[in-house]
C-alpha cells in the first residue's frame, strides 16, 4: 500500500524558508505531525526528512546520491564545483581518502599546538586594545592557523583579506542579493589564490612541508591515476581551509554560552573530568550551524509505504534533530552534562553530518573541528578573563548562518593571574 508524503501548504515554500531559515522544516513537521514531508522549493520537487530513522535512510548509499544535489548557489559560494561533496561510489571513497588521511592523531596534535600558539601571540595584541568583536578576531586567528597547518604561504598583511574571504563564501551560500554575490566573489578571488599556490606546488617552486594538506592535494591522484585538474584540487585545499576558519563560529557561540551560563565557565575552569568535551559537544548540539543536508534519490524507492521518485532532492533537517525531544531531554536547554555516558549512534547527533565518516559524506573534519574549539575555549576560560559589555546577544533562526547579532564583543581583556 502506498501513501501520499503529506504536502506542505503553499505552491512554492522558497519565500518561507527565506524567512523561517532553521525552523524551515521543524515547523512544517510539527505542524503537519509528520517526520516527512513534500513542497516545493526553487521551483523543483523537495522531500524534507527528521528524525533518526530518517537519517538512517538518507546515509544509504544504495538510496541516495550526491551529484547534483547541491544547488549551483550552494557550488558557487560554499562547495565551489567538482569536490568532493558532489561524488559517488568509488570516486567518493577515494578522494574522502585524501581528507581522511590528514586527520591522523600526530596531525590533530599539530594543529592544537599551532591553535594553542595563535591564542598566546593574539592574548598581547588584546590586552591593549579596547574592544574586541570576538568572531572576526578569532577568524583571522583560525585563518593563520589553517594557513600553517596545511602548508600554505600567507603574509601578515593578507590575513585580513583572506579570513575575510573564507567567512564570505560561508556567509553567502543561504542568502539571496548582495551577500550570495560577495560569497560567488570570495570563492573566486580564493580560488584564484589556491590554484596559483597548488601551481607553484607542482612546478617545485614551494615546497610545503610532506603530508600537509597542500602538498597532498598538489600530488593527490584520482582513480585513473591522473593529478586532480588545477582548479578541483583549489577546490579541495579550499574544502579544508575555509572550514578551519569557519570553526570561529562555534568558538563565538562557546563565548556565547559562558556568558549567558556562568556555572559552565566555573566548571571549564575547574577542569572537572570531561566537562570540556561536553561542553564543546553541547555548543555543537545546542547552536544553530548547519541548518540540513541534500542528496538525490538514486532510484525509486518505498519507505514507510512512502515513494520516493528517482532524482528528488531530499533534504534532511540538521538543526530539527538537534532539537528534537524525541532524541534529547528538554533540547532547548543549554546542558553539557547531557553529554556525560551519552550514547549515540551515527545517525542521532549529526551537526557535521551523518553515516560513516570514511566511507560516507560525513565531515571530515569533525574531530579537527572538536581539537580546536576545545583549546581555543580551554584557552578563553583558563588563561584570560574579559568582560562582556551590553551589546545585542540575540541569534536570529531566520538568518542562515547565523551569529549572535553583534558578533560577540568583549573588552578588558587581561591575562590571569594565579
Ligand atoms: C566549522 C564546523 C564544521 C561544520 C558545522 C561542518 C559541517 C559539515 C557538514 C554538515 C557536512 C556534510 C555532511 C553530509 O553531507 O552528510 C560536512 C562535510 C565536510 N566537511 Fe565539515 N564541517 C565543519 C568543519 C570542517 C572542517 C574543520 C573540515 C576540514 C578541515 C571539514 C571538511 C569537510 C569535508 C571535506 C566535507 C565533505 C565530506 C564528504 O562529502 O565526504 N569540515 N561538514
Amino acid at each position: 500500500m502506498k501513501v501520499q508524503i503529506p504536502r506542505s501548504e503553499g505552491l512554492d515554500n522558497s519565500l518561507d524558508l527565506l524567512s523561517e531559515g532553521y525552523l524551515f522544516i521543524l515547523n512544517r513537521c510539527r505542524r503537519l505531525q509528520t517526520d516527512v514531508f513534500q513542497t516545493r522549493l526553487l521551483a523543483q520537487n523537495v522531500i524534507c526528512m527528521t528524525g533518526t530513522e530518517a537519517a538512517e535512510l538518507f546515509y544509504d548509499e544504495e538510496r541516495f546520491i550526491r551529484k547534483g544535489a547541491a544547488p549551483k548557489r550552494v557550488q558557487k559560494t560554499l562547495f565551489g564545483q567538482n569536490g568532493v561533496q558532489g561524488l559517488d561510489g568509488a570516486a567518493h571513497k577515494h578522494r574522502k581518502l585524501l581528507f581522511m588521511s590528514l586527520m591522523t592523531p600526530e596531525r590533530l596534535k599539530g594543529i592544537v599546538d599551532l591553535t594553542r600558539a595563535q591564542w598566546e601571540k593574539t592574548i598581547k595584541k588584546w590586552e591593549s586594545k579596547d574592544r574586541i568583536i570576538l568572531f572576526d578576531d578569532v577568524q583571522e586567528i583560525l585563518c593563520r592557523v589553517a594557513c600553517e597547518w596545511a602548508g600554505v604561504p600567507l603574509e601578515e598583511t593578507e590575513v585580513r583579506k583572506r579570513a575575510d574571504d573564507f567567512g564570505e563564501m560561508v556567509d553567502g551560500f543561504g542568502a539571496v542579493g548582495p551577500r550570495h554575490w560577495q560569497g560567488k566573489g570570495a570563492r573566486k578571488r580564493a580560488e584564484q589564490w589556491i590554484e596559483t599556490v597548488i601551481e607553484q606546488i607542482r612546478k617545485g617552486e614551494l615546497n610545503p612541508p610532506e603530508g600537509t594538506a597542500a602538498s597532498m592535494t598538489a600530488r593527490h591522484r584520482d582513480l585513473n591515476n591522473k593529478l586532480l585538474e588545477t582548479k578541483v584540487a583549489a577546490v579541495e585545499l579550499l574544502n579544508i581551509l575555509r572550514p578551519i576558519v569557519a570553526i570561529a563560529t562555534y568558538v563565538a557561540f562557546g563565548v556565547h554560552a559562558l556568558h549567558e551560563h556562568p556555572e559552565c565557565r566555573k566548571k571549564m575552569q575547574s577542569g572537572e573530568g570531561q566537562y570540556v568535551q561536553q561542553f564543546v559537544q553541547e555548543i555543537r548540539r545546542f547552536y544553530p550551524f548547519t541548518p540540513f543536508v541534500g542528496a538525490r534519490v538514486r532510484r525509486d524507492f518505498t519507505w514507510k509505504n512512502y515513494q520516493f521518485e528517482n532524482g528528488t532532492l531530499v533534504l534532511l533537517d540538521v538543526y530539527g534533530m538537534n532539537h528534537d525531544p524525541r532524541i534529547w531531554d528538554q533540547p532547548d536547554e543549554f546542558r553539557p552534562e547531557r553529554f556525560d555516558h551519552w550514547e549515540g549512534s551515527p545517525f542521532d547527533f549529526i551537526p557535521q553530518g551523518g553515516g560513516d565518516r570514511a566511507r560516507g559524506h560525513r565531515c571530515a573534519g569533525e574531530w579537527l573541528t572538536i581539537n580546536v574549539m576545545e583549546a581555543s575555549l580551554h584557552f578563553l576560560t583558563n588563561e584570560i578573563d574579559y568582560d562582556v559589555p551590553v551589546q545585542d546577544l540575540s541569534i536570529s533562526l531566520s538568518r542562515i548562518p547565523t551569529l549572535p547579532k553583534d558578533r560577540m564583543v568583549i573588552h578588558h581583556v587581561r591575562r590571569k593571574t594565579v
